[in-house]
C-alpha cells in the first residue's frame, strides 16, 4: 500500500522537478490541507517558498496567531500575514446567496494575492492545498447539471495570477493528508483538527455576514469545541476525536428568552456534528445529553447576544455539512 517516506521523498522529488529554482506562493488558510502543503513545499524547496496567510475577518476565535506560531515560530517557514477583514466585510455587505458569498470570498483572495504576488518578483508557481474529494465535487455536475458548490480553492486563481499551478495533494483523501502531514512533523493536534471551509464563518454565517456575527459565533464555536476535546472515555477519544467535524453556525433571527428578572430577545446559534469517512455521505454525531446541556449553558451565560441553543440532528444527504 502506502509507504510514507517513500511518498514524501517522490513528492518532495517532484515538487522540486516541477518548480526547480522558481519561487512558489502559496495561501495558508489555516486549514488542515493548505498547512500539510506548505509543510511538504517546504521539506522541498525550503524558502523558495512564500506563504501568504489571508485573515479574512472569519477565522476561527484566535486562529491567526495560532498559524503564525506553528509556521513562522516553529518551523521557520516564510509567512506574510495580511489582515484584510475591513476589505472582505465591506465587499460582503449586503450580500445574503450562499454561493455569491463564496464568490466574493474567492475573488478578494484573488485580489489580496495580487497585490501580494505583485511584491514577489520573482514568484511563478501558486500551490494550493487542493485535495482529491474537492477535485471530484467541484468538477463533479450533480445529476440536473448544476454545480453543487463551488469552492473558492479550486480553479480560477492561475488564469487571473498569471502563475502555474501547484496541488501536491491533489490526488489525497483526507485521512492520507493527516497522515502526511504527522509524517512532515506537524503537531498532531493540529493535524487531526477538523477541516474548515476556505471561506470560513462565511458559511456559517446564515445571510448577511457582519464582524459583530463573526465575533459572536467565534466565541459560541471555541466553547462548544473546547467542551467536546474536554470529554475523554476510556480510550482516550473525546468528542472530538469521535467526530469528523464540528462547529457552531449563526442564525440571524432573534427570539425570545428570559435572563433573571427580564426579558431577552437575541440571536441563535447551532451545533453541527458529523461523523463521516469521506465528507460525500455523513451522520450527525449522537453526542450525549450532558454534553449538549452543557455547550448550550456556557454559551447562553458567556456569549451575550445568544439566548437560544439548537442542535442539528441531519444526515447528508439531504442536508450538505454546513449550512451553506
Ligand atoms: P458540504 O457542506 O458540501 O461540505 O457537505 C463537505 C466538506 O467540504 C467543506 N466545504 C468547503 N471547503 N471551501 C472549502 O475549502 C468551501 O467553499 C467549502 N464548502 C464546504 C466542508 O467544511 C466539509 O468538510
Amino acid at each position: 500500500d502506502w509507504n510514507m517516506p517513500d511518498y514524501i521523498a517522490e513528492a518532495v522529488a517532484s515538487i522540486r522537478k516541477q518548480v526547480g529554482s522558481d519561487e512558489v506562493i502559496l495561501g495558508l488558510s489555516g486549514g488542515v490541507d493548505s498547512s500539510v502543503a506548505a509543510a511538504l513545499i517546504h521539506r522541498a524547496i525550503g524558502d523558495q517558498l512564500t506563504c501568504v496567510f489571508v485573515d479574512h475577518g472569519l477565522l476561527r476565535l484566535d486562529e491567526g496567531n495560532m498559524v503564525m506560531e506553528m509556521f513562522a515560530e516553529n518551523l521557520g517557514v516564510k509567512v506574510i500575514r495580511v489582515d484584510a477583514t475591513d476589505q472582505f466585510m465591506g465587499h460582503l455587505a449586503g450580500v445574503t446567496d450562499p454561493e455569491a458569498k463564496r464568490k466574493i470570498i474567492g475573488r478578494e483572495f484573488v485580489e489580496v494575492f495580487q497585490v501580494e504576488s505583485g511584491k514577489l518578483k520573482n514568484a511563478k508557481w501558486l500551490a494550493q492545498g487542493t485535495i482529491y474529494p474537492d477535485v471530484i465535487e467541484s468538477a463533479g455536475k450533480g445529476k440536473k447539471g448544476a454545480t453543487i458548490k463551488s469552492h473558492h480553492n479550486v480553479g480560477g486563481l492561475p488564469e487571473t495570477l498569471n502563475l502555474k499551478l501547484l496541488e501536491p495533494l491533489r490526488e489525497l483523501f483526507k485521512d492520507e493528508v493527516r497522515k502526511l502531514g504527522v509524517a512532515l512533523g506537524l503537531p498532531h493536534a493540529m493535524v487531526y483538527r477538523h477541516p474548515f471551509p476556505g471561506p470560513g464563518l462565511g458559511v456559517r454565517i446564515l445571510g448577511e455576514v457582519k464582524k459583530e456575527f463573526a465575533d459572536l459565533l467565534r466565541r459560541a464555536d471555541a466553547i462548544f469545541i473546547d467542551e467536546l476535546r474536554n470529554t475523554k472515555d476510556e480510550s482516550g477519544e473525546s468528542w472530538y476525536d469521535k467526530t469528523s467535524q464540528a462547529f457552531a453556525v449563526f442564525l440571524p433571527v432573534k427570539s425570545v428568552g428570559v435572563m433573571g428578572d427580564g426579558r431577552t430577545y437575541e440571536y441563535v446559534v447551532a451545533l453541527r456534528a458529523v461523523q463521516t469517512q469521506d465528507f460525500m455521505t455523513a451522520h450527525w454525531a449522537h453526542l450525549p445529553y450532558e454534553l449538549l446541556g452543557r455547550v448550550s449553558n456556557r454559551i447562553i451565560n458567556e456569549v451575550r447576544g445568544i439566548n437560544r441553543v439548537v442542535y442539528d440532528i441531519s444526515g447528508k444527504p439531504p442536508a450538505t455539512i454546513e449550512w451553506e
